[in-house]
């Protein structure tokens, strides 16, 4: 995560400061050590960002019930009939499955997968899987969940100006639900490490206690800044050598492109944005649809992710964890569960012959 070249030394400056702070370790207020990086918890998912985006980079899922969540978490929340959520009476809307010493974690987590096989029209048969989650404490018959792997965050300064074909509140998150980097990073403060800001006085609190430390701001202005500064100028990236013409045509054909759009003009400037996306929300239909609204998206509502590094990420393990909850093994699983608005263009790559997926797959792999 070396910085950028061309920085002024001041801005260079703050882009390592802001790295320390991202990669840095805190502690809970009171405990023995350098005066920034406190205030962690009480409760609390991860002690750094890092630890979630290792290098910048995306979570996975637990791979089976005695494994931890590691670089993912539980979203939660009470639905109605009308679809409003309200937080849950125990967890709030995410569920902290660390506490500072002392307390105890607000529940435990355990996932399994459901396995379902399918088949493509010309024989060949698959299997996807689909997350099983144990949350004890029971949370009740009202309450639903949903599982998120933490984002790819590199490249994420040039989404930020990107002008979108339909311009929306919020763009970060996989519902698209924060409007700004400083505002995404001040609530995984805040929810994922319990660290209070400007934007998030009061700290997640155990229920049934009351010193919490409240309204302190635990990351000073200046800091969250820096924070703000070093995820902004992480380069996106780089894309692989693989490249598949026919592969490239066949996903415009089939309509990938009408989410997954390759290029956007930018607000920063004359380059274009080349990340594959919309940022936009689409009902991804039933498969998708894990039960639980969050801001303005509704539980089948998803934003349209860059697909820019995939190749990267492919090359490394071809059945890298992918969506929201990482439950695809690769690309091509991913593509299987794509339904509603996206219904056509899965369907239509079902019936490519053989050959022509593996077109189709070998070009996502050069992105
Ligand atoms: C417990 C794991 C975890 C920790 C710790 C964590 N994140 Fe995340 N991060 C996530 C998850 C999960 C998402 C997707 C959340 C959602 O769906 O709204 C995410 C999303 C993001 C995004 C949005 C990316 C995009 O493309 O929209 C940014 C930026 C981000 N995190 C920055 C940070 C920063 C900065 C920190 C440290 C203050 C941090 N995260 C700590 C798991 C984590
Ligand atoms: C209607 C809009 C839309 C269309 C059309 C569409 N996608 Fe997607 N795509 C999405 C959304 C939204 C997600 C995220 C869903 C989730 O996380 O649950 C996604 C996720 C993905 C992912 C996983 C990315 C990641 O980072 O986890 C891949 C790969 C992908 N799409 C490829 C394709 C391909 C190939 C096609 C054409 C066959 C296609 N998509 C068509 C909206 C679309």
């Amino acid at each position: 995560m070396a910085p950028p070249a061309g920085l002024s030394e001041d801005t260079r400056a703050a882009y390592e400061r802001g790295r320390l702070i991202f990669n840095g370790h805190f502690r809970p207020s009171g405990t023995q050590g350098p005066d920034d990086l406190v205030g962690l918890g009480p409760l609390y998912n991860r002690i750094s960002c890092a630890s979630c985006h290792n290098a910048g980079g995306r979570g996975f899922p637990p791979e089976g019930p005695g494994d931890n969540f590691l670089t993912a978490l539980v979203r939660i929340g009470i639905v109605d009939a009308v679809g409003t959520v309200t937080p849950h009476p125990l967890f709030g809307t995410q569920i902290q499955d660390r506490a500072v010493p002392g307390l105890e974690p607000e529940a435990t987590v355990s996932l399994n997968w459901d396995i379902q096989p399918g088949e493509y029209p010309d024989g060949q048969s698959f299997e996807l899987r689909k997350p099983v989650l144990d949350i004890q404490p029971d949370p009740g018959v009202l309450a639903q969940w949903s599982i998120r792997v933490a984002q790819p965050i590199r490249g994420i300064g040039l989404l930020e100006p990107m002008i979108l074909p339909k311009d929306s509140f919020g763009r970060f998150g996989w519902k698209a639900t924060e409007p700004t980097i400083v505002m995404q990073n001040a609530a995984a403060l805040s929810q994922d490490m319990g660290i209070t800001s400007v934007f998030h006085q009061t700290p997640i609190c155990p229920k049934g206690q009351t010193d919490c430390g409240g309204g302190a701001r635990e990351i000073s202005g200046v800091s969250l800044g820096e924070l703000t500064l070093f995820t902004k100028l992480l380069p996106p990236p780089a894309s692989t050598d693989v490249q598949d013409t026919k592969g490239e045509y066949l996903f415009h054909l089939v309509g990938c492109a009408s989410c997954h759009i390759p290029e956007l003009p930018s607000r920063a400037g004359p380059e274009p944005v080349r990340a594959y996306t919309d940022l936009s929300l689409h009902d991804m239909g039933p498969g998708l649809d894990d039960g639980l609204p969050e801001g303005g998206a509704k539980s089948f509502e998803w934003r349209t992710p860059p697909l820019w590094g995939l190749g990267d990420i492919l090359e490394k393990n071809p059945s890298a964890p992918l969506l929201h909850d990482g439950r695809a093994r690769g690309a091509e699983e991913a593509i299987l569960w794509h339904g509603g608005e996206a219904l056509k263009p899965r369907n239509d790559f079902m019936a490519l012959s053989q050959e022509d997926r593996s077109h189709l797959l070998e070009f996502l792999s050069g992105l």
